[in-house]
């Protein structure tokens, strides 16, 4: 079986995507229920789900200082992938902060950089020494990984670039986290729009697999806004689960001391559990 590559994204940011992205890395692999092998990919120039998952010193002296972070793909793709053949720009090893009785089954990232940013305003339509172009080369570095694991996981950007369009193209699936407010409604109705036209364009099938309702507080305006984005027909299907405003979760982003998925997830453990359920549902196996 090959990995299943899902995007998760949204036009807006500071939806959550990332503590997202994060949590179902965490669960997917560690959770005694499910033990998946997880790829996680950092493709933000944001690098918060970097920051939340590996050490800044390992990140600086053994991946960033090597040229082995994803700027460096897309800035000279040829170097890139001959000076890692081995597959030597994936961390391996401790990766996230939790910890519990059982280790993770196995869980990986390819980390970024802040230095994503400078190259996302000057990529080449075509790389000439390699005939690739800039869309093609997420999907070309994970192909051969997919065999290596159950899930890839992208925490994409809140734009849409060459470099999201990269993840659009290497993966099977999206998932819209959306929080129940107007300006990330916009940010949902936006993104819809760009898939469609994306999927056009490179006769590709990115699927949305569900909205995920993230940060929920429960106040009336955003109840309302839940029922509307749950009865409108043209949003991808809502995911059961929603993922509650909960100030433990947003502490999660820093990589602290080892913690069990209690201290780090406190009362949304029990959700994170579900919405791991819930992704293999939708995900497929
Ligand atoms: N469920 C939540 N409850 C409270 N804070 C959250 C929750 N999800 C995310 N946050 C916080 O909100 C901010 C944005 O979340 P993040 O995951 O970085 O969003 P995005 O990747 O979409 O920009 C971060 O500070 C994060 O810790
Ligand atoms: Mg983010």
């Amino acid at each position: 079986m090959t990995a299943k590559v899902v995007s998760i994204c949204n036009l807006k940011g500071g939806v959550g995507k990332t503590t997202i992205v994060m949590a179902l890395a965490e669960y997917l692999a560690g959770d005694t229920m499910y033990r998946k092998r997880v790829l996680a990919i950092d493709l933000d120039p944001q690098t918060n789900l970097t920051g939340a998952l590996m050490s800044e010193e390992v990140w600086e002296k053994q991946f960033e200082s090597r040229k082995a972070t994803l700027p460096y793909l897309f800035r000279n793709p040829e170097d890139f992938l001959e000076n890692f053949k081995q597959h030597n720009f994936i961390v391996k090893e401790n990766i996230s902060n939790v910890r519990n009785r059982n280790s993770f089954t196995c869980l990986h990232l390819i980390p970024s950089s802040p230095r994503l940013f400078e190259i996302q305003e000057d990529l080449p339509s075509n790389y000439s020494s390699i005939n690739l172009k800039p869309v093609d080369l997420i999907r070309k570095i994970i192909k051969p990984l997919l065999e290596n694991y159950d899930y890839v996981l992208i925490d994409c950007p809140p734009n849409i670039n060459q470099v999201t369009k990269s993840a659009f193209l290497a993966s099977d699936a999206c998932i819209i986290p959306c929080v129940p407010n107007r300006m990330s409604i916009q940010g949902l109705d936006l993104l819809l729009e760009q898939i469609d036209k994306f999927n056009r364009n490179y006769v590709h099938n990115l699927k949305p697999v569900g909205t995920l309702i993230s940060r929920y507080n429960r106040t009336i305006a955003q109840s309302e806004n839940l029922q509307s984005i749950i009865t409108n027909p043209f949003y991808p299907h809502v995911f059961q689960t929603k993922i509650l405003e909960r100030a433990r979760i947003a502490e999660g982003l820093e990589l602290s001391n080892y913690l069990t998925y209690r201290q780090k997830y406190d009362d949304s453990h029990s959700s994170m559990v579900e919405l791991a359920k819930e992704f293999i549902q939708r995900v497929g196996k």
